[in-house]
């Protein structure tokens, strides 16, 4: 993942797009690469459907939405926030802005065997609506949510992590080359309770699919154990990583 790290300092949510619609090659390789996605869970089965933005509750003038469903399991919302991230930031290396919609509706929640999970809508935009460097992120400092870091760039990566009304729901605690991922319950008031526990668990995959491409692109090698979701609770352990660099 970390061909990724790039499109980390390029992607921004995309709300205002462009009139010009995606050419054929363009939507083959969006396609293509939901094919290509790591999961964090890989026995849990996810499906995508890509639909015209305006036959869905999206306000934004994209062209397409895509609809993501999933088997439910442990972690299945934060297996959703993982994969869909790397789409998220391999559509920035397209030029095509993409932007998560917790508000996304649709009529059938169900379909078989999955549940709806997220929606994200994406389309062409003007290039000047993404990022050009490390700066212009409201985020808060590493320092505020890893205690126990040894290498800030996995900090200064990590924290550039989007998530659901900017609220970051995410803690880390690190002893030597051993941390524990934690999803905090959000600071955020405006949004009902319900809501903001599913976002938030979305989430938290997006936030670890950032350290993952931060390990990666740090030259770390890691093994990571999940723990058990839970809605109890102040705080719930997402995953245990333990780290080595290449060269240790
Ligand atoms: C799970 C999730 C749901 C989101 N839902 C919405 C939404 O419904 N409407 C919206 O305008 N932005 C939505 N966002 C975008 C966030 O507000 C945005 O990612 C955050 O403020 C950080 O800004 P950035 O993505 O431009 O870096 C969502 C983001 C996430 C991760």
């Amino acid at each position: 993942m970390k061909e990724l790290l790039q499109y980390v300092y390029k992607r921004r949510s995309v709300r205002r797009y462009s009139e010009e619609k995606l050419t054929d090659e363009e939507l083959a390789a969006v396609k293509d690469y939901l094919g290509r996605l790591k999961p964090l869970v890989p026995d849990i089965h996810v499906e995508f459907q890509i639909v015209p933005c305006s036959e869905t509750n999206c306000k934004f003038n994209a062209e397409y939405c895509l609809l993501v469903y999933s088997e439910e399991g442990n972690l299945w919302l934060t297996n959703v926030g993982y994969m869909l991230e790397q789409w998220d930031l391999y559509l920035a290396s397209l030029g095509i802005g993409v932007c998560w919609y917790g508000m996304g509706k649709v009529e059938e929640e169900r379909q078989c065997d999955l549940v709806y999970a997220v929606m994200l809508s994406f389309g062409k935009c003007d290039p000047s609506a993404f990022r050009n460097g490390d700066y212009d992120f409201a985020r808060e400092d590493a320092s505020d949510f890893w205690s126990g870091m040894n290498d800030a760039r996995l900090g200064e990566i990590a924290r550039l992590a989007p998530s659901s009304v900017n609220s970051q729901p995410w803690r880390v605690e690190q002893i030597d080359n051993k941390f524990n991922v934690y999803r905090q319950k959000g600071k955020v008031p405006i949004l009902s309770n319900q809501l903001f526990k599913r976002w938030n668990k979305v989430d938290i995959g997006i936030f670890m699919c950032f350290v993952d491409i931060a390990l990666e692109s740090e030259g770390y090698t890691f093994t990571r154990v999940l723990g058990k979701d839970s809605d109890e609770g102040k705080r719930v352990l997402i995953a245990t990583y333990t780290v080595e660099r290449d060269s240790d």
